[in-house]
């Protein structure tokens, strides 16, 4: 089973100052060899809302040594791998939903020298994802409808997430299985339970009294 990792989202840091957003995961995550930060990039088509593109990831690479664990919501991720990767990407997820080509975009990341993601949202079903499995680098499970931050944890996901984590033993494969939406410290240990082993949070992180302490406890999950 892989060590729990906190991926703070930026998507609910101040957007005047987002490298005052991840400074503050930087300072706080411990141990530096499992900081990640997640940035959410949206394009208006596939969700229903922006949030910056690659030059705002490139502008926040020098400033950092987080791993940048980068989610693209966009409807053609296929003709943004190159700048995302030039911007200094660590991990580039990509939704199964839109129609491309899924497994030439995967190995498009890799090629580039990125690490690769297969994103599913709530609706989607697990075998929707299965043939690329053997794949990739994570597997993220939305626990929200994405588009937006501090909407309700979907329990109705936590069955797929247990039939994906199934998946993974029977198989050997050592993907990472991450959650995004509405993960605080009640739900991530119902995540955790399930198998995810990476947790994406946006609102919890940001509006915790004591991020420091919110960031131990999930390591210590
Ligand atoms: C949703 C994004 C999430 C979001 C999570 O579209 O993919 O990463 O920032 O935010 P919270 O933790 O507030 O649900
Ligand atoms: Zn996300």
């Amino acid at each position: 089973m892989h060590k729990p990792i906190l991926a703070p989202s930026i998507l609910a840091a101040d957007h005047a100052n987002l490298a005052a957003g991840t400074a503050v995961v930087e300072n706080l995550v411990r141990p530096q060899e499992l900081a990640w930060v997640h940035l959410d990039i949206m394009d208006g088509h596939f969700v229903p809302n922006f949030s910056f593109g690659p030059q705002t990831v490139a502008a926040l690479r020098p400033n950092s040594r987080l791993f940048f664990d980068t989610h693209l919501m966009l409807d053609e991720p296929h003709r943004y791998i190159e700048p995302f990767a030039k911007a200094g990407a660590d991990l580039i997820s990509i939704h199964i939903e839109p129609q491309y080509d899924h497994a030439g975009t995967l190995a498009r990341i890799r090629e580039l020298g990125c690490q690769c993601g297969i994103v599913l949202n709530p609706g989607t079903p697990a075998t929707a994802i299965e043939p690329l499995l053997t794949q990739v680098d994570l597997v993220l499970a939305m626990t929200v409808q994405p588009g937006f931050g501090g909407q309700s944890f979907r329990r109705d996901v936590l069955p797929k997430i247990t039939q994906i984590d199934t998946w993974r033993r029977e198989r050997g494969l050592g993907f990472r299985l991450e959650v995004d939406g509405g993960i605080d410290l009640n739900t991530v240990v119902e995540c955790r339970a399930a198998g995810a082993d990476t947790f994406v949070a946006g609102t919890s992180f940001f509006n915790a009294a004591d991020r420091a302490a919110f960031a131990e406890k999930i390591s210590a999950l």
